[in-house]
């Protein structure tokens, strides 16, 4: 199904010379980010969260994306976003990743909201007539549930979602993403910039030198990018012939997610939802990694490690093996970004050239590149 090596275009122009690193202002700088934040992040439909996390009312999760706050929560109308703010003085409402409740206190002066976002008392703030609760809600932002994904979006003219996802869907549905369960999360902080992390987390080629337990089991050198259709990116690699698993043993007695194709059961998909969200798309699970931006040198990854109920309702049902691996290439890899991140920090910084197995870093920066190009000068204005 997923078997498009041979679909692949020879005469792309990427088979010529590879491609280019970009600029130290690409990376680093200030103008730079604050395009990313107004255009990429502050307009587009952003992966937020998997249902997983939210399945029961009153459940919610926060999520920093720059210097803003959302929360997400599971009312009577199903999951909606909400700027994580309190509408009296904008205190940040709710600290914790994730929780239920079905109220929400501010600490400042006491106001409390429902898990509709509501509010439901000002306790004790005096106000007089001028007063309408009703118009003293959270502020909501735009949700959409795609595959188990929730997005949001904070302005009215995102590109459509559906289109952008273009053949997301195919793989999203062969692995059942809609209705794998997040079994853990984990943040990162990480001190680089965030594209730094999305080239690292796209790119194998740094296998054999960063990560000996992944290398063992996956061969960097059997694999290649696919073309995909959508604002995704996306390559496949292979896992070794006597492992069944990507974990710290190399095996596991999970069965494969059903619907995943006889051709892919020993491969990952790695499939990008750009700007930020990188799943590794296995036989046996499926891992989820954001990058979130927080200024130009720093970011946080969140990592979401999801099963099969089949596997997970089963009573010796472990995930260690699989977060053992993970936990420790994502500090073998922050380490590389971040150190990277030094690199490029210094002004006389120099693109360099990228080897053919680094399409995927390449088509990362031409697509923010693309988002984020300087506005043309209209005649007349400054
Ligand atoms: S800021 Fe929240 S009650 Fe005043
Ligand atoms: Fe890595």
């Amino acid at each position: 199904m997923f078997d498009r090596i041979g679909d692949q275009d020879p005469e792309r122009p990427y088979f010529e010379t590879g491609g280019t690193g970009r600029s130290h202002e690409f990376y680093t700088g200030e103008e730079q980010h604050r395009r990313e934040m107004e255009r990429i992040y502050g307009r587009r439909w952003l992966p937020v969260d998997h249902v997983s996390r939210l399945a029961e009312k009153g459940s919610y999760t926060t999520l920093d994306i720059g210097t803003g706050s959302i929360l997400l929560l599971h009312g009577d109308e199903g999951i909606r976003g909400y700027h994580n703010y309190c509408r009296h003085r904008g205190y940040k409402l709710v600290e914790e990743p994730q929780g239920k409740r079905q109220s929400f206190v501010c600490l400042y002066h006491c106001w409390v909201y429902d898990r509709n976002g509501a509010l439901k008392s000002n306790n004790g703030t005096y106000f007089d007539h001028f007063f309408d609760r009703e118009k003293n809600g959270l502020i909501t932002v735009r949700t959409e549930i795609r595959f188990g994904i929730v997005f949001v979006a904070f302005s009215a003219d995102a590109p459509d979602l559906d289109e952008s996802l273009g053949e997301f869907g195919a793989f999203a549905e062969a692995y059942e993403l809609a209705d794998l369960e997040v079994v853990q999360w984990k943040d990162y902080p990480v001190a680089s910039n965030w594209k730094l992390v999305a080239h690292n987390v796209n790119e194998s080629l740094h296998f054999p030198t960063a990560h000996k337990d992944l290398h063992r089991v996956t061969d960097f050198d059997d694999a290649g990018t696919y073309e995909l259709t959508g604002d995704i990116v996306g390559a496949w690699q292979v896992i070794r012939d006597k492992y069944n698993s990507v974990s710290m043993t190399g095996t596991s007695a999970r069965s494969p997610i059903p619907s995943v194709p006889e051709g892919d059961i020993q491969k990952i998909n790695w499939i990008t939802i750009l700007p930020n969200l990188l799943f590794g798309f296995t036989a046996d699970y499926v891992m989820a990694q954001w990058v979130w931006p927080e200024g130009p040198g720093t970011c946080t990854v969140r990592h979401f490690w999801l099963f099969h109920p089949s596997e997970t309702a089963k009573e010796d049902f472990s995930h260690e093996a699989v977060f053992a691996l993970w936990d420790k290439a994502n500090y073998e890899d922050w380490e590389l970004c971040e150190r990277t991140h030094r690199g490029l920090s210094n002004p006389m910084w120099s693109p360099g050239q990228l080897s053919l197995d680094e399409e995927v870093v390449a088509q990362i920066d031409a697509w923010v590149a693309r988002e984020t190009a300087a506005e043309p000068k209209v005649e007349g204005r400054p």
